[in-house]
C-alpha cells in the first residue's frame, strides 16, 4: 500500500491514450475547480512518482489515482501489485478506468486493498461525479493503529423490518444512540429506512462490528433480520459516517434490494466495485 498523507487537490490520471487522458484531465479539473491533475503514460512512470513522493516527504502524494488497466511497459495491474508493496500508510484511493468489460477484471480490481471503484470508459461528467462521489465517501477520519494503518477492516450488512413504524423521534433516539457507542468502537456505515424496511451495513474492525451487530439482532424494534453480506473488506465506503441515514422511496428501496437479492448472498461482497458504486450513489443521492 501507498503511504504518507494524500494532498486532496492532487489527482494523477495513468493512462497511455493521451487524447482520452486529455479528456480526462478537462472533466476532472471542471468538477474540481482546485485540482491539479498530473498525466502518466503508464505504470512505471507514475509509480516513479509515487516512491519519490514518499521519499520526500515535501513532495505531495495524490488523493486520487485513475488508472487504466492495459498500458505498455508496466500495466495497471503491475502498478497495483507495485502499490502492495510500498510501504504501509494513508491508503491512496485507486480507481479503475478501463475499457474492459470483463466482469473477471472487475473481480480482479475488487481483490486489492487500494481500489475504490472500477468505471469503464468513455469517461463523461457523470461518471467523473461519481468517481468523485465514491473517493469522498472513502476517504474519511478513521483510527489508525500505531503504524499508521488501519486494523483488517470488516464489513456487515442485513436487512429487517420495524415491528412498529418508526417516525422521526423514534429514528433520531436511535440514531443518537447509535452513533455515540460507533464512535467509539470506530464503527462506520449507513443506515437505510423505507416505511418499516431497514437495510444497514456495519464497518470497522470484526470485533466491533460483531458486537455491535449482536446487540443490534437482539433489539425488539425489528425483526426478520437476514445477513446479506458478512466478511473482510478492502475499504471503508462511509469512513466519515459514524451511522449515515437516508429515508428511500419505496421503489428506490425495491430496486436497492433487487440488486442484492438475499437468496443469493454467497455471492455477495462488497468488495464488488459495482455494488459499492450503487450503495454509495444511493445512500449519497
Ligand atoms: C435498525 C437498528 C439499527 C441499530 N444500529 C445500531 C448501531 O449501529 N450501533 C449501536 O450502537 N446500536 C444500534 N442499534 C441499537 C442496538 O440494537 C441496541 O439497542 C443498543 O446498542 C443498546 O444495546 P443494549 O440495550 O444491549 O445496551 C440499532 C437498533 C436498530 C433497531
Amino acid at each position: 500500500m501507498l503511504s504518507s498523507t494524500p494532498d486532496t487537490d492532487l489527482i494523477y490520471v495513468i493512462e497511455d491514450d493521451s487524447t482520452t487522458a486529455t479528456i480526462t484531465r478537462i472533466l476532472l479539473e471542471k468538477a474540481l475547480t482546485n485540482s491539479r491533475v498530473q498525466l502518466y503514460g503508464n505504470g512505471q512512470q507514475a509509480l516513479d512518482h509515487l516512491t519519490a513522493a514518499r521519499q520526500h516527504s515535501t513532495a505531495s502524494m495524490p488523493s486520487l489515482i485513475l488508472l487504466d488497466l492495459n498500458m505498455p511497459l508496466m500495466d495497471g495491474w503491475e502498478f497495483l501489485d507495485a502499490c502492495n508493496h510500498l510501504t504501509v500508510g494513508e491508503p491512496v484511493c485507486i480507481m479503475v478506468l478501463t475499457s474492459s468489460i470483463n466482469p473477471e477484471d472487475r473481480a480482479r480490481a475488487a481483490g486489492y486493498q487500494n481500489v475504490a471503484g472500477f468505471f469503464s470508459k468513455p469517461l463523461d461528467a457523470r461518471t467523473i461525479e461519481r468517481i468523485l462521489r465514491l473517493r469522498r465517501s472513502a476517504s474519511g477520519p478513521t483510527q489508525r493503529t500505531a503504524a499508521g494503518t488501519e486494523a483488517t477492516l470488516h464489513h456487515l450488512m442485513y436487512q429487517s423490518r420495524a415491528t412498529a413504524p418508526m417516525g422521526d423521534a423514534e429514528l433520531t433516539q436511535l440514531l443518537t444512540q447509535s452513533r455515540a457507542f460507533n464512535a467509539a468502537h470506530n464503527l462506520t456505515g449507513i443506515l437505510l429506512y423505507s416505511q418499516g424496511n431497514i437495510i444497514q451495513l456495519l464497518e470497522g474492525p470484526e470485533t466491533g462490528v460483531r458486537t455491535v451487530f449482536t446487540r443490534i439482532v437482539r433489539d425488539a424494534r425489528h425483526t426478520g433480520i437476514i445477513k446479506l453480506a458478512d466478511g473482510p473488506v478492502g475499504q471503508r465506503l462511509f469512513a466519515q459516517w459514524t451511522m449515515g441515514f437516508r429515508t428511500a422511496t419505496p421503489t428506490d428501496f425495491a430496486t436497492f434490494l433487487g440488486y442484492i437479492n438475499p437468496e443469493h448472498t454467497e455471492r455477495l461482497s462488497l468488495n464488488d466495485p459495482d455494488l459499492q458504486d450503487l450503495l454509495v450513489t444511493f445512500a449519497t443521492a
